[in-house]
């Protein structure tokens, strides 16, 4: 069987960390994509040579040109610019925005058949604007933002227990912003629900509230830290396990910004949600149930995702 092709648009420190992980994880071959020159010639070459020491024969190429992505399977799009401290996801938006047109436009020409994942923020924005750019079916263009948000999520909730992350499983819903919502009720220690553990007096309400508001801020509290950039890790591996549900067709439900047809009440909107990731892209989208607080919570990330789309389409005029 031939080796897939994973091209990733944007060489930076995502970019980067998504190579060395498809490389050490025999993804494929792959292609590191950037406009700055050099850089991913440059990076392709450091990961090339990690191959001796690995065992892994990945071809790992640089490229400034488009045409190098021809019949990728999947493209990771990281391209654009970091947020800097005191900067919001949303003021990156007229930036990226142009970015997003620039790849939707590459990836329609050379790659229409491959499965995309957009990191690039503002997430929910930039997601719906690549798709509009590139012209691709709804159910191959995800954004990663929920696996990344249940990743920080869990880690606190196993922190605050005591237990292992493997034990851990949450879910955070809605827009990759300070309006994103973990749902409490449905996130559980070893099957047993955090409402429940709480009142077992193994946590506090206030202490799982101060938890969620960690969370919401996760991203801002690393960019504090960094001072230079933002979280890179962590958003790089969220994004291979979203890559790796659709090349092994492993049916994975994963909380993702994925294209909306009334599910949620919402029409024509990215916003995270539960999604069944496989071989045809977003397979299925499931509709939990949500109480009033996480009902109005979410109602709240819609329309922050809503006003964003306004924005864009004030920007550009050819998305209206
Ligand atoms: N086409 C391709 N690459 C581009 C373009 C473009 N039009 N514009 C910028 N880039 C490249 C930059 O040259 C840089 O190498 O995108 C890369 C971004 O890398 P970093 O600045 O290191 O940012 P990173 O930490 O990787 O985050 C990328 O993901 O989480 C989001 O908010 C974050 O939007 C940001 C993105």
């Amino acid at each position: 069987m031939a080796r897939k092709k994973i091209a990733l648009i944007g060489a930076g420190n995502i970019g980067g960390t998504l190579a060395h992980l498809a490389a050490l994880k025999g993804l494929g071959d792959i292609v590191l994509f950037d406009v700055v020159e050099g850089v991913p010639q440059g990076k392709a070459l450091d990961l090339s040579q990690c191959g001796p020491v690995e065992g892994f024969d990945a071809a790992i190429t640089g490229s400034n040109d488009y045409m190098d992505i021809a019949g990728a399977d999947v493209i990771i799009v990281t391209a654009g610019v970091a947020r800097k401290p005191g900067m919001s996801r949303d003021d990156l938006l007229g930036i990226n925005l142009k970015v997003m047109k620039a790849v939707g436009e590459g990836i329609a020409a050379n790659a229409p058949d491959a499965f995309v994942i957009c990191i690039t923020n503002p997430l929910d924005a930039m997601v719906w604007a690549l798709r509009e750019f590139s012209g691709l079916p709804h159910s191959k263009v995800v954004g990663m933002a929920g696996v990344l948000d249940s990743a920080r999520f869990s880690t606190f909730l196993a922190w605050e227990f005591g237990v292992s992350v493997k034990e851990v499983n949450s879910f955070v819903l809605g827009g990759h912003g300070d309006t994103m919502v973990p749902v409490v009720e449905y996130s559980t220690v070893a099957g047993i629900p955090i409402p429940d553990l709480i009142k077992m007096g193994r946590s506090t309400q206030e202490r799982i509230d101060a938890i969620v508001a960690r969370t919401r801020s996760g991203g801002g509290e690393i960019v504090g830290l960094l001072k230079t950039g933002s979280a890179f890790y962590a958003p790089a591996t969220s994004a291979i396990a979203m890559a790796e549900s659709y090349l092994y067709d492993q049916k994975r439900l994963l909380p993702c910004a994925v294209h909306l047809t009334g599910q949620y009440g919402v029409d024509d909107l990215y916003v995270g949600v539960p999604a069944v990731i496989g071989k045809d892209g977003v397979e299925q989208v499931v509709e939990i149930a949500l109480d009033d607080a996480a009902k109005a919570n979410f109602q709240v990330s819609v329309d922050a995702v809503k006003e964003l789309l306004v924005a864009c389409k004030g920007i550009d005029s050819s998305l209206a």
